[in-house]
């Protein structure tokens, strides 16, 4: 059966010194709290080798929020995924809908990018989700599907089972607007039987898939609930370890 996870992604927030406190702190609630999901914290990069080796990564798994879509060579400021993978992260956010928006991410660069991702071992959190415009036109299912298809579905049965899907609709990051718990099993239901049409039924069954946006520990509980809501991946409320703590504790 698929896994239960809760994410977060601390994007561009905390220097090292405060990285580093609010890795320890989530470490050390975990370890005294039985939780029943799988926990990620996506740091920035220059955190990952100080937090991976420092807190007990089979309590607590180190994500990166990006890598390269190249392997190595002259690409002044890029980190590759094997370079991601020797801090030791396991993880890695890929296609988050701010680094399309603002870094111009297409299809095709993402689909590298998972592919090396792949290759260096990491597991891909591939995100996904439609802006408010496209809602608004009632387009989310056709765009979910055609981001699917045009970075993950070129995978082989073998590779896609090792991903990680989150739908994140743009319109619910940092605005305070969560999906409601209908239109996130509704969404979620859909991306399972587009896998089960590519990849059959019982891959789809496995692939976890997350909601992201304004998930916090008040609303939780009701999106966990949905049976195609496998967990979160967390923004704003992962950037205190209460907060986030109040959402490992939903499942
Ligand atoms: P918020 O939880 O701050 O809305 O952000 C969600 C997100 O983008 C996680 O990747």
């Amino acid at each position: 059966m698929r896994k239960n996870i809760v994410a977060g992604n601390w994007k561009m927030n905390k220097n090292l010194a405060e990285g580093l406190e609010l890795a320890k702190a989530v470490e050390q609630s975990l370890q005294n709290t039985k939780v029943n999901c799988e926990v990620i914290i996506g740091t920035p990069f220059i955190h990952l080798a100080t937090v991976a080796q420092t807190i007990d990564t089979s309590v607590l798994k180190v994500s990166a929020q990006n890598c390269a879509d190249k392997v190595s060579g002259a690409y002044t400021g890029e980190v590759s995924a094997a370079m991601v993978a020797s801090t030791g992260a396991s993880h890695v956010i890929l296609g988050h809908s701010e680094r399309r928006a603002y870094y111009h991410e297409t299809y095709d660069i993402l689909k590298e990018k998972v592919l090396l991702a792949l290759e260096n071992n990491l597991t891909p959190i591939f995100c996904i989700g439609e802006v408010k415009e496209e809602r608004e036109a009632n387009k989310q299912n056709e765009v979910v599907k055609a981001q699917l298809e045009g970075s993950v579905f070129n995978l082989s049965a073998e590779d896609f089972s090792k991903i990680v899907l989150a739908y994140e609709p743009v319109w619910a990051i940092g605005t305070g607007l969560t999906a409601t718990p209908q239109q996130a099993q509704e969404i979620h239901a859909y991306i399972r039987s587009l896998i089960a049409e590519k990849y059959g039924n019982e891959i789809a069954e496995n692939t976890t898939i997350l909601y992201g946006g304004s998930c916090k520990p008040s609303n939780a509980k009701e999106l966990f609930a949905n049976p195609d809501v496998d967990g979160g991946l967390i923004g704003g409320a992962a950037l205190k370890a209460e907060d986030f703590m109040g959402i490992v504790t939903a499942f």
